[in-house]
């Protein structure tokens, strides 16, 4: 078994069922780089014990830049041989520096403390785009928040009518979910940053090497205080694989709410010709593909995050071949992540609102009927009574086909001596909005403090 990691003690050769199960070049040659950069800081940390002289120091790092550009540029690839991405690396070192030098490298760690760093570098770098597509998309709806600051809206429960709010109010409420997101990204960094390259097999290793020099070159934190969770933990690809798919439920309730202004039903919004799709059959068709993408790849997301968990249930301690499973998932969210935030961020910033029929339909379906009640309640009224004669107000109103600004002063009063003419005052979409000016309100100048409070917060994430 020429050329494997580990032939010696076989007799015989993998066969090829147990070949073709094994592997695992064809996805894990992304973190081909990552485990040449290991390998570098690992020949730093062979050389400070000894392991390797200054020029065999030397000769290593020039192997591994030139095995770097070979890989970089398509030269050095994966062989039918090769089991995994860090068996490959070896082979094509000892092409370049030859089986002596080359052959010196792997002393003092495995592919199980090599596996569980990659990943997380790997991981560390693809969150930076992750970070970078939130703030797009972030600042597409801030953009669109700030292009609005006036415009009311019906806001919804149970997508029924409820009570009248800004539309910049609604947009921002899809804001803050996304910069929570940005938060768990800063905090889970902290965990991700810890280094298991030491770890060696399960149990470290006895060569004296100091973890602390490869957790410094790579640009990680302190090593790992126990080299059996280094080396089989992984929750912190669990914790990076929740965040992925939160961030993919958050965009699809986003997705959920613009495939239904697009609607003729509701005809809040259009979509720009450049994002939105046409139907092969039907010409007058503009559908909203990148919301429904969106909104079903958020169904992925949630089966690479519940693989992942189920891989990792009672897997006993330490390293099992089950955790070779863990990649896949993690690089199937992140790649589709990295194409839905920036559509979903083009989408929002080019979105037309009409606000004049969100106007007229704020105060539809008695959404104003709250109003009532609580200006009876400032009248002295109390809630409990309130609320009953702001309901029987609504079904006079919905028996006679008028708005709750329309019935006469008489009739006011036949529903209540406590209906009087002034409450008009309140039935205005406008008025109803400015008077709800409280922390978190949806009043102009609430959303306004909303808006500096968002940005500030975002300033530093
Ligand atoms: N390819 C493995 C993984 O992705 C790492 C190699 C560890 N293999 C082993 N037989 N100990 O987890």
């Amino acid at each position: 078994n020429e050329g494997s990691l580990w032939g010696a003690r076989f007799a015989s050769g993998p066969a090829p069922e147990m070949a073709i199960l094994s592997k695992s070049t064809h996805f894990d040659w992304r973190l081909a780089q990552y485990d040449i950069a290991g390998s570098r800081a690992h020949a730093i940390a062979l050389h400070a014990a000894n392991y390797l002289s200054d020029d065999e120091l030397r000769g290593m790092h020039s192997a591994l830049d030139e095995l770097s550009a070979r890989v970089a540029d398509g030269r050095f690839q994966a062989a039918e041989s090769d089991e995994d991405v860090h068996g490959a690396l070896e082979r094509g070192l000892i092409e370049i520096a030859g089986a002596e030098l080359g052959g010196r490298l792997r002393a003092g760690r495995s592919r199980n403390d090599q596996i569980a760093t990659l990943i997380r570098l790997w991981m560390r770098d693809e969150s930076e785009h992750i970070v970078r597509g939130l703030h797009g998309m972030i600042a597409a709806l801030i953009e669109q928040a700030k292009a609005h600051p006036n415009a009311p809206m019906p806001g919804r429960t149970h997508l029924q009518h409820a009570q009248p709010v800004l539309l910049s109010h609604d947009l921002l409420a899809h804001a803050w979910p996304l910069v929570r997101d940005l938060e768990r990204l800063r905090d889970w960094r902290v965990r991700a940053s810890e280094s298991p390259y030491g770890g060696g097999a399960l149990a470290g290793s006895s060569l004296g090497l100091d973890p602390r020099l490869v957790a410094g070159e790579l640009g990680l934190g302190a090593p790992s205080h126990n080299s059996i969770d280094a080396t089989s933990a992984r929750d912190v690809t669990a914790e990076f694989a929740y965040v992925l798919t939160q961030i993919g439920i958050d965009l699809s309730r986003l997705a959920e709410e613009v495939i239904f202004w697009v609607t003729r039903e509701a005809g809040i919004a259009k979509l720009h010709d450049a994002f939105s799709t046409g139907s092969s059959i039907m010409p007058q068709k503009k559908n909203p593909d990148i919301p429904e993408l969106t909104r079903g790849k958020a169904g992925r997301l949630i089966g690479n995050l519940t693989g992942l968990l189920a891989t990792l249930k009672a897997l006993p301690l330490a390293y099992n071949r089950d955790l070779q499973e863990d990649k896949e998932p993690v690089f199937d969210s992140v790649d589709q992540l990295r194409m839905v935030l920036p559509a979903m961020a083009g989408m929002v910033a080019t979105l037309e609102f009409d606000t004049d029929r969100m106007r007229d339909l704020a105060p539809q379906g008695f959404s104003l009927a709250t109003d009532v009640a609580e200006w009876l309640v400032r009248q002295g009224v109390p809630f409990r009574d309130a609320h009953e004669v702001s309901g029987e107000l609504v079904q006079f109103c919905e028996e006679r086909g008028l708005e709750l600004h329309e019935p006469s002063d008489d009739d006011y009063r036949s529903i209540s001596e406590h209906l009087l003419p002034a409450v008009r005052d309140v039935l205005s979409v406008d008025g109803a909005i400015a008077s709800r000016r409280g922390v978190g309100g949806t009043a102009p100048d609430a959303v306004a403090e909303q808006l500096r409070a968002l940005e500030e917060r975002l300033a530093s994430l």
